[in-house]
Parts: C-alpha cells; structure tokens; sequence
C-alpha cells in the first residue's frame, strides 16, 4: 500500500543494459528520512537498480515507474534527479585528474540554489565536515580521488553527501574495501546525514557490516534481478547466518 510519507515509489520497474534485461518488476518504496537495505549477491542487480533510480543513461526502462518526492522521474535526466534531491555514491568512484576536490565541490554547490553561499562559508563549512570525517585537510587542494586510498575515496562521498544534504542518498557498496577505521567515519557520515538533513537512505551492500551501526527500518533482497523479499531488520541476521542461498535457484554466477 502507498504510504502518505512515501519519498521514492519503484514500481513495477524492469530495465535493461545492453539489451540484456538485469531489472525485473521491482517494487521499493521509501519514506521521508527511513534507512532502507537492499541486499543480494553479486551481480543481481543492486548497483543497477541504484544507477536507474538515479537516471545512469546506460540504461533502459522497459517498464513501470520511478516516483519520487510526488513526482514521476522516470523520464527525468540524473542532473534534473540530482536537483530534486536524489545522490548516488558510486561503488567505484571516479577519478578526475586536474580537478582538485575543492573546486569540485564548490561547482556542484554552485549549481544548486537552495546551496549558494560565500566563498567564505563554503570554505569553513567544507573544513568543518573534512574534520568531522577526519579527512586530511591537504586532500583538499589534491585531484579528485587520484591516488586516493579506497577509504579516503569513501569519505570524499560522505563529504559530498554531506554539503548536497539530499533527500535520498543510495549508497552502493560503501562498505567496500574499508578497514575498521574507515567503516566508522562512513558510519559517522551517515549518522551525521541523518540526524542534521533527517534524509532517507538506500544502502546497497553484500555484507553486513556497516550495518551494525546504523539504525535500520527495513531490508530487500534482490536476487536474479527481482526482490525476493521485503522484511525488517532482523533480515539482515538471518542473512549474515544463511547467506542468500535460500533464494538461489540455480545458475550461480
Ligand atoms: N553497464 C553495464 N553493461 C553491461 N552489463 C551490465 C552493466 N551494468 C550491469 N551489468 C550486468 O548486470 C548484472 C547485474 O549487475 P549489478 O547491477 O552490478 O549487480 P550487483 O550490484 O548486484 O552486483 C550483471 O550481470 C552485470 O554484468
Ligand atoms: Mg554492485
């Protein structure tokens, strides 16, 4: 049933890739400031679900729809998604030689109204949260993510994350790759997003990890490309003891 409160609305959403079809009538529903889990092995299809809720142009709708904030997006570009309030974090984050992050994120703040401020107080908010997530204040005058660690590529996101203050923030896999420091400035970051934006989340993880320390409302699993279940958080237990094979049907990549 529709909730009153419900900020992203997938519905009955297939979707395609090369025209391989990945995406098969998912259903996902998420209300204003929840935490909802999308779990699944590899290559079931939860990174493309994050890319097309985002509106990745590599890909293709073949069906259903993407409401979101009251409005169907479906059709609508990544930046217009950006704009009304949609942020993806990449599980692979990009390089960008010659782009130091500072001027980096001072253009995407630029381009958003709700964003525009001062040099000045751009540049004490963007150093107050580099220390909040104990980031080197040196990787701020360094190009985007080169050479970066994965972990200092994870708090680059939360950085972003936290300057956007997006109504949804998919993260997909951040989890990955990080030691246990690492994982807790990331846990901290989406504390942070949560408490002081009160936004809603998508994290997409194959492992539970980060899990334990963030308050989660509800968990899907994709298998195949379809939701299997739909469930509280007690889901993510029974995962972390069962693994997804009581989903699997065969063919296991
Ligand atoms: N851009 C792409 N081009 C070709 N195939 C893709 C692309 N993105 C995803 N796929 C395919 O879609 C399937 C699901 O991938 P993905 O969404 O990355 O799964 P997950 O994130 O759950 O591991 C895989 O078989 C993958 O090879
Ligand atoms: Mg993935």
């Amino acid at each position: 049933m529709a909730s009153p409160n419900a900020l992203l609305k997938v519905q009955d959403l297939s979707a395609s890739v090369e025209d391989a079809q990945i995406l098969h009538n998912v259903n996902l529903e998420i209300d204003r400031g929840q935490c909802a889990v999308l779990m699944g092995p590899n290559g079931a299809g939860k990174s493309t679900l994050g890319h097309v809720i985002m509106g990745d142009g590599a890909y293709t709708v073949d069906g259903g729809s993407i409401t979101f904030d009251g409005e169907d997006v479906t059709e609508l570009s990544a930046d217009k998604r950006s704009l009304a309030g949609i942020f993806l974090s990449y599980q692979a984050p990009v390089e960008i030689p010659g782009i130091p992050l500072y001027s980096f994120l001072r253009t995407i703040c630029q381009k958003r109204p709700e964003l525009k401020m001062s040099a000045r107080a751009f540049r004490q908010r963007v150093r107050e949260l580099a220390k909040e997530l104990d980031m080197d204040p040196s990787y701020l005058t360094r190009e985007l993510n080169v050479g970066f660690s994965g972990g200092e590529k994870k708090k680059v996101e939360m950085l972003q994350l936290l300057l956007l203050e997006p109504k949804l923030a998919i993260l997909d896999e951040t989890d990955s790759g990080l030691d246990v420091d690492a994982l807790g400035i990331v846990s901290r970051g989406i504390e942070t997003y949560r408490r002081e934006c009160g936004g809603a989340l998508l994290i997409i993880t194959h492992n539970t990890r980060i899990l334990e320390r963030v308050a989660v409302d509800k968990v899907a699993v994709m298998v195949d490309g379809s939701i299997v279940e739909h469930g509280g958080p007690s889901l993510i237990e029974t995962i972390d003891e069962q693994g997804f094979e009581a989903y699997e049907t065969g063919g296991e990549a």
